[in-house]
């Protein structure tokens, strides 16, 4: 039988995908961006987004040059805004550190914000051809059927497995083996065939001395997370209304939807008028309770619970990092996906005439 290798690179061939917009580039600012988007993403979501990306950053420069605030506009929607603000950060110390000349190894690629293991290899293969491991969460899923490796792979000593058997199944040095098209295929293959549910058994090159096939136990692999209750949050949006405008205030960098516009938020019990007074010197009046939204991160669910006020006098100007905004204007810029829902649901409701 012939190496895992050379059967993934056949399979590819006709199998894998050969037409993502990123591939055939050998840029290392356009891999990495496409790496960084692709994480905990999937491709057809990432597609558009990428496109619009390279066509406002086409280089690093101009996104070490670019305010962080446009940088989040176009992520928006895309969530795990962390992604961003390191790319964003990591485009300046390429800029600063290396002089706009993006590191070439996997050792030093790593050391920039936001590139984990995985990452920095999968930009060393494709962009400089580097005889490096990938362990995503699709090849884990493909090596711990493949190997008949059980145990959670969130643990270190699944993981130190799972790494072993990622350097083991390499190519060799050689050129009829080009690491590349063995990464590629890697990926192609979990995202299209060994997939988490209903994997297609019939057409994987690796079928054959596969663990998980022969003692019909794919389903098992990889072993799921132990289970822990998702800690639930509620909160309150204060959807602020003046005329046509709403007010949002820009998030602190750190934490959930960091540097994003939202609605203030406020606690369960807090008496709206005197909050708006004290904050933001509004005359506000509570309107509606608009429908709860739930929302879900990885770490805990959220319910929204947005209360909608119209603003009877304002203030002149707004604090620092307050903002009023027409509901368009709102949907341009950094938002997360719960506030463009209810932004949509406001213009909606506008043109039913219901919000004055
Ligand atoms: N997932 C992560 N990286 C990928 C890539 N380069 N192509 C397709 N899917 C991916």
């Amino acid at each position: 039988m012939s190496s895992v290798a050379t059967r993934l690179i056949h399979w590819h061939k006709h199998d894998g995908r050969h037409h993502l917009p990123w591939q055939g580039s050998r840029d290392p600012y356009a891999i990495w961006l496409s790496e960084i988007m692709l994480q905990q993403t999937q491709v057809a979501t990432v597609i558009p987004y990428y496109q619009r990306f390279m066509q406002r950053f086409p280089t690093c420069q101009s996104l070490a040059l670019a305010p962080l605030d446009d940088v989040l506009a176009l992520w928006s929607g895309l969530g795990y805004y962390a992604r961003a603000r390191h790319l964003h950060q990591a485009a300046r110390s390429v800029m600063q550190d290396y002089h706009g000349n993006f590191p070439q190894q996997q050792e030093l690629i790593q050391q920039l914000p936001g590139i984990g293991r995985s990452t920095a290899a999968a930009i060393a293969v494709f962009a400089f051809g580097e005889r490096c491991a990938i362990l995503d969460g699709n090849v884990k899923r493909v090596f711990a059927r493949y190997a008949g490796i059980g145990g959670y792979p969130g643990t270190v000593k699944i993981q130190n497995l799972l790494w072993q058997k990622a350097h083991e199944y390499l190519p060799e040095r050689n050129a009829r083996q080009p690491i590349e098209i063995y990464t590629q295929a890697l990926m192609d293959l979990g995202a299209t065939v060994c997939t988490r549910s209903k994997p297609l058994c019939t057409a994987c090159p690796l079928q054959q001395d596969c663990v998980g096939f022969r003692e019909n136990r794919v389903a098992q692999f990889p072993a799921p997370k132990p289970h822990k209750s998702q800690p639930k949050k509620e909160t309150l949006f204060l959807m602020l209304l003046n005329q046509k405008q709403i007010l949002l205030e820009k998030r602190p960098t750190t934490g959930v939807w960091g540097g994003l516009w939202c609605p203030p938020e406020i606690m369960a019990g807090e008496d709206i008028a005197r909050y708006c007074a004290q904050q933001y010197g509004l005359d506000a009046r509570l309107v509606a309770d608009m429908p709860p939204l739930d929302h879900t991160f990885t770490h805990f669910k959220l319910r929204i619970h947005p209360q909608l006020c119209h603003v009877v006098s304002a203030a002149a100007s707004p604090q620092q990092h307050t903002r009023w905004m027409t509901l368009e204007q709102a949907l341009q810029a950094a938002i997360p996906t719960p506030v463009r829902k209810l932004l949509r649901q406001l213009i909606l409701s506008a043109e039913g005439s219901v919000v004055s």
